[in-house]
């Protein structure tokens, strides 16, 4: 039988690595493919080529036994292949049958077919067991079903091939096993589905095969049968890594966060995204916020990091009322903030590694002397020991912040916050899409710092990451506190609950 994907020898180099370094890579029609590997290992590389967004420098591309070459994703989609990214392309104020047919309309006349858009819709929903309705605007979806549309798209194009980076580091438990039945039937169907993650309990639960990647090499291919988590781990990072995290019992202090009936709204509809919130975080421990993405953690750590409004109630920082102080302000007083997403507030993808690792304190000492003059020197031996210290990759202190692989430009910025030696760490999504060796450091690092004295306020997507380091953990749902649980009482189904809507007695 002809095989779904055959990749042979193929290089691609960018100014400063290898990402791909002649690669072999074979896809089954049928199977459920994982590919690993730790973070610029070159797994998004060797997927963008094959769907065309990438020219490789060597090699060749055979796509169901025929050998092609790709000027761009058009001609991978009209071969079958798919593409759904970690981060969502849909257009928000649009319907999910609108969104179907963008850059793909069935015309009538010169005006949109809605009708028939519709239908085919609704006919691929039926068939493929999902859970939303064509005419919902992408706006009033959570996130979770956001995905399902995205691939809803790539289905409504006919995918045959579909590649999935990072598909569930968004999604509650139930949503992730909702997509992995979809996963399975649609490769039970005779397609083929690789499938990039870091998880490595996903990768066993779902996929047929591994092929694991290090350096921009091949590492090899195994069968789930001959394996299990860690030995893939080993294979990934060359070593044995721990999967639990070890800590002592928090000995919480002095309060240093302090939320008092905190209410942000949302800009357009007259409703609270933070309704009456109010909590404490102490030095010396860990308070994680669990919760699907979109039920109002993004309004709450940006209202604490002071890069947004507060529309009622009061934040204390270590007793203060910083509620109406800037951002920087708040910087200054010892507040490092990870933000969620990399690339809008937490690195400037056209400055250099050297910039990106004193951002936000370059304006004052010691990296700046008398009238603003920079310390370049001071500068760049910082940016040294951060990128050496959390392993960043490339190692150059000139990379421009915007080449970085996903989980590098992560670790420079939880390396910059944490070095910076604040007492109050807001952390949102700080591991999202950093690979298992890296996150064990970085929480090591955390409970280290912890351990001294540091106040940590985690907000994670991440089950997983939220139940092995909190010590306290609050669920947010819709705005609200749901409930808190100490880490002892904590289990996923719990939460998992909880992060749904339903109150625990209820599930009892
Ligand atoms: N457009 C680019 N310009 C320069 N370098 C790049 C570019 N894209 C990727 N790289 C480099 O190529 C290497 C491989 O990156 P890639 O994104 O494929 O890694 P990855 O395995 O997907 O990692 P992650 O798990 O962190 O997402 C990295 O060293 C990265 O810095
Ligand atoms: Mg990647």
């Amino acid at each position: 039988m002809t095989k779904a994907v055959d990749m042979q020898n193929i290089s691609k180099r960018f100014p400063l690595v290898l990402a791909n370094d002649r690669v072999n890579f074979e896809l089954n029609w049928g199977e459920v493919h994982a590919l690993i590997g730790e973070n610029g290992a070159g797994k998004s590389t060797l997927m963008k080529i094959l769907y065309g967004l990438q020219a490789p420098d060597e090699g060749k591309l055979a796509i169901d036994g025929a050998e092609v070459s790709f000027r761009s994703p058009k001609d991978a989609i009209k071969l079958g292949i798919g593409m759904v990214h970690q981060h969502f392309m849909l257009v928000e104020p649009l319907s999910v049958a609108e969104n179907m047919v963008l850059g793909s309309e069935p015309m009538k006349g010169v005006a949109l077919d809605y009708g028939k858009a519709r239908s085919r819709t609704a006919e691929l929903i039926k068939q493929f067991g999902f859970d939303i309705s064509p005419d919902t605007k992408i706006e009033d979806l959570p996130v979770g079903l956001q995905q399902q549309v995205e691939i809803l798209k790539t289905l409504y194009r006919g995918v045959k091939i579909l590649i999935m980076d990072e598909p569930t580091a968004v999604l509650t438990p139930q949503e992730t096993r909702g997509l992995f039945k979809f996963i399975r039937d649609f490769a039970a169907k005779g397609n083929a589905v690789v499938f990039i993650s870091h998880k490595l309990d996903e990768v066993m639960e779902i996929c047929d095969r591994m092929s694991v990647m290090r350096d921009g090499q091949m590492i090899g291919t195994v069968n789930r049968e001959d394996t299990n988590q860690r030995q893939l781990a080993n294979m990934m990072v060359g070593r044995e890594v721990i999967l639990r995290v070890d800590k002592e019992l928090a000995q919480p202090k002095g309060v240093q966060i302090k939320i008092d009936d905190l209410v942000v709204m949302h800009p357009a509809k007259q409703k609270p995204v933070v309704n009456h919130v109010s909590f404490e975080v102490r030095a010396g421990e860990i308070v994680g916020i669990a919760g699907i993405e979109g039920n109002g953690q993004t309004e709450l750590v940006e209202c604490i990091a002071g890069l947004r409004k507060a529309d009622g109630g009061t934040i204390y920082l270590e007793g203060r009322d910083v509620t109406k102080e800037s951002a920087r302000v708040r910087r200054e007083e010892g507040l490092s903030h990870i933000p969620e997403d990399r690339y809008e507030r937490g690195l400037v993808e056209t400055f250099t590694a050297s910039m990106n690792a004193v951002l936000g304190d370059q304006y004052r000492a010691p990296y700046a002397v008398g009238l603003g003059f920079l310390d370049e020197q001071k500068i760049e031996s910082h940016a040294k020991a951060l990128i050496k210290d959390y392993d960043v990759r490339p190692s150059a202190t000139n990379v421009l912040a915007g080449s970085y692989s996903g989980g590098n430009a992560q670790k420079l910025i939880v390396a910059r916050e944490l070095e910076r030696k604040p007492d109050v760490l807001i952390a949102a999504q700080p591991t999202r899409g950093v690979d298992i060796g890296a996150i064990e450091f970085i929480h090591k690092q955390i409970v280290k710092a912890r351990d001294m004295g540091l106040a940590v306020l985690l907000v994670s997507a991440d089950l997983n990451e939220v139940m092995s380091l909190s010590d306290r953990i609050l669920v947010l749902f819709e705005g609200q506190i749901m409930g808190e649980l100490s880490q002892e009482a904590a289990t996923a189904e719990k939460l998992g609950l909880l992060m749904a809507g339903s109150k625990l007695s209820e599930a009892a």
